[in-house]
């Protein structure tokens, strides 16, 4: 059954997200019984290809949100809106969300920042009925803003940024907020002050929840492990060796065989020569 936000909110374990961009990762998901699938635009890095998430589009989130959400119908999708789509005004911003939740089935959306605009657009989306999932601490939307792909929240500045911008997105209206990349103890901080979750990634153990980017927790990718993840698995290797061996197989005319092949009479075929 999926999980409502009430129950999400009163989790008594941490509460587990991962990220999912397409029918099997939704499947996988949805059958090791995460509570939360975020679809995150970090679909540009580790499905699309490319250098940061600024080039992904609308279009690009709603296309792999569907098929996330066709392989977990049960789990509660959170969908990322993606670079500068809700940075054009506060009804364009509503329009691009209901857009998502309408098109996708999600059951949120998730926005980085924390800035008056955001907090514009997050006031007016739960108000009227969009749940919004916060994100601070490093947004790698806007990461060169912030001096690249670097811890926040180290310094005076950062951290009262950081620990101020949790606290107005829950005020306007959050539901949770993930904090990325901060140091362990203002994170601890950041959930104590808190009434909604925090979910972590890479911002330590005291978070009220933990979210890792599937492709990272699989080791889709080989070379070496995040300091912010644990590989649980190496797909990558798996998937580059099973390949080899169906690429030598078939060099070798070892596959397909005679298992793999259908048959058919004698006499349709004798008809042909
Ligand atoms: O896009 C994403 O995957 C995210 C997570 C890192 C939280 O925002």
């Amino acid at each position: 059954m999926k999980r409502s936000i009430p129950e999400l909110l009163q989790s008594e374990q941490p509460l587990v997200m991962v990220t999912a961009y397409d029918y099997p990762g939704g499947l996988h998901a949805e059958a090791a019984g995460v509570d939360l699938i975020l679809v995150g635009d970090s679909l540009g890095n580790v499905v699309l290809g490319y250098e940061s998430t600024a080039p992904v589009t609308l279009g690009d989130m709603i296309h792999h949100g569907k098929a996330v959400r066709r392989g977990a119908p049960q789990t509660f999708l959170v969908v990322d809106m993606p670079f500068g789509t809700y940075h054009t005004g506060v009804t364009d911003a509503m329009r691009k969300a209901v857009r998502i939740i309408q098109e996708t089935g999600a059951d949120a959306v998730k926005m980085e920042g924390s800035t008056p605009e955001v907090l514009q657009v997050v006031d007016t989306l739960t108000r009227n009925g969009v749940p919004v999932v916060g994100h601070v601490g490093l947004m790698p939307q806007t990461a060169t803003a912030q001096g690249g792909l670097r811890v926040q929240g180290k310094d005076d500045d950062t951290a009262r940024r950081t620990l101020e911008g949790a606290l107005a997105l829950e005020a306007a209206g959050a539901f949770c907020v993930v904090l990325e990349a901060i140091p362990a103890r203002l994170a601890k901080l950041i959930t104590e002050r808190l009434r909604v979750p925090t979910i972590g990634i890479g911002a330590g153990i005291n978070c009220d929840g933990q979210v890792l980017v599937t492709h990272d927790l699989l080791g889709i990718y080989e070379g070496e492990e995040k300091k912010i993840a644990r590989r649980y698995a190496e797909v990558g290797r798996v998937s580059r060796e099973a390949i080899a061996q169906y690429a030598a197989e078939v060099r070798r005319r070892e596959f397909p065989t005679r298992e793999n092949s259908f048959v058919m009479k004698d006499d349709v075929l004798d008809k042909l020569y």
